[in-house]
């Protein structure tokens, strides 16, 4: 029997209203600006405010997506949030979008967890849900939503970024259909990045966390491979998406991808092999890293933010095309899949950029910036926060704990 069609029918990011340039970064951290800007690839990192968190991130996407995409929240049977900044240890942000996207009680509703991986998790567990035959004719919404905090003065520092992609999930997909007859797995259990639970700020062990992620996509790859012979080898996908903790790390990843599949190793001897990389990784991958440019690393949503970049320029002119994704979650779990874009897909892109957004963003200088972080270091035990004092005019907002309950208020 051959299998059902199911993948991505609606996208949609939403951000913080604000974010810092990472030259002024470099500037107060007396570091020569192109490590940044060339070295790792970033030119901004979404910065979010004490009235920003997962929860109100998660449902500005989502309302974007359901409401640009024309989806009544009735029609969604299964809310999955992936997230590695939860803002409760017991309750989950997906209840508290729930009920703020005004959805059906009969909605199943929970949060994944895995670092980076939780949104693609919940692509996959969706997939399932629907290919098993129990979504009886309905969607699945899976929301990414993170901050991504290092802290000030760390490496990390500036590859710190926020914002959720949310995507509806369907037997009639719109945007990209998800092959199962290539979708890879792996896991192992690495020390490269965690978050104690006493910890706003995440523990990196930024080199080896490279190499765990190398290790990984060809771990994934070999198991998307391993089930066919020869003859039905991977298709050679049009564009290659990877999971960005900043931009450069996707260079990096195209390398090994194209290493593993040539059975060579490049070295400094190999002129040519160096060439002809560059200009595969130009033509296959740089194209839709400029949203993550200027965004950041949004652990979950950041391969996800790469595909909305590809959609919005490439939907019509890649319309039945292979494209792979690779989403990395350090500790760490990874999955390498090929999707094909949809027939349809040309006609949404205004839908799905977020240029116009990214726009009305304001510039923090390293001050404002420095004082937020300070802030958001105890957000969650101030009783009452005005997100006007923020600059934040309009969007839904978290202006404090309260008998131990989280407050949101929308404004505008
Ligand atoms: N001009 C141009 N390039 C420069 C430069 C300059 N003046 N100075 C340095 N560079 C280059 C370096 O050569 C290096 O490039 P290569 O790796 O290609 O050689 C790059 O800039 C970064 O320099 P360093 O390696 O010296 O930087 P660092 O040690 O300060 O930290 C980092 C880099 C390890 C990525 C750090 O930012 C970090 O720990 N980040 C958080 C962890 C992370 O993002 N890990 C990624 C894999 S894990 C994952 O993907 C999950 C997740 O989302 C966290």
């Amino acid at each position: 029997m051959p299998a059902q069609l199911i993948g991505i029918d609606a996208l949609s990011f939403a951000g913080p209203d604000a974010y810092l340039a990472l030259r002024d970064l470099a500037t107060a951290r007396g570091v020569d600006p192109a490590k940044f800007t060339v070295g790792l690839g970033q030119h901004g990192m979404a910065i979010a405010s004490p009235c920003e968190d997962p929860v109100t991130m998660a449902v500005a996407a989502g309302r974007k997506a359901l409401s640009g995409f024309d989806i009544d929240p009735e029609q969604i049977g299964t809310l999955i949030v992936g997230t590695e900044t939860g803002i409760d240890h017991s309750k989950p942000v997906a209840v508290y979008a729930h009920e703020l996207l005004g959805l059906s009680q009969h909605c199943r509703t929970f949060e994944t967890k895995h670092a980076c991986y939780g949104a693609m998790a919940g692509l996959t567990a969706s997939m399932d849900w629907i290919g098993c035959g129990r979504a009886r004719g309905r969607k699945a919404l899976v929301i990414a939503s993170d901050i991504a905090s290092y802290g000030l003065n760390t490496p990390g520092e500036p590859t710190q970024g926020a914002g959720a992609v949310a995507m509806v999930v369907s037997d009639a997909p719109r945007l990209l259909t998800i092959d199962p007859d290539y979708i890879g797995d792996y896991t192992r259990q690495v020390m490269d990045f965690w978050r104690p639970l006493y910890s706003k700020y995440a523990v990196a062990d930024g080199h080896y966390s490279i190499e765990c992620y190398l290790d990984a996509l060809v771990g994934a790859l070999n198991d998307a491979t391993s089930q066919h012979d020869h003859a039905q080898a991977c298709p050679d996908p049009v564009a290659c998406l990877y999971h960005i903790p900043f931009v450069r790390m996707a260079f990096k990843a195209h390398q090994r991808y194209v290493e593993h599949c040539s059975g060579q190793a490049l070295n400094a001897d190999h002129a040519s092999g160096w060439q002809s990389l560059n200009d595969d990784y130009a033509q296959r991958v740089r194209p839709w890293l400029s949203l993550n440019a200027q965004i950041g690393n949004i652990y979950t949503g950041s391969l996800f933010l790469s595909l909305i970049d590809l959609l919005r320029q490439q939907a019509a002119s890649m319309a039945g095309q292979p494209i792979s994704l690779f989403s990395y979650g350090s500790g760490c779990g990874a999955t390498y899949c090929i999707g094909r874009v949809a027939d349809a897909a040309g006609q949404w892109t205004a839908q799905l950029d977020p240029a116009d957004d990214l726009k009305r963003r304001r510039r923090l200088s390293i001050d404002e910036y420095e004082h937020l972080i300070e802030q958001n270091q105890t957000a969650d035990q101030q009783t009452s926060l005005t997100p006007e004092e923020f600059g934040h005019r309009q969007g839904l907002y978290y202006v404090g704990t309260r008998d131990h309950q989280r407050q949101y208020r929308a404004l505008g």
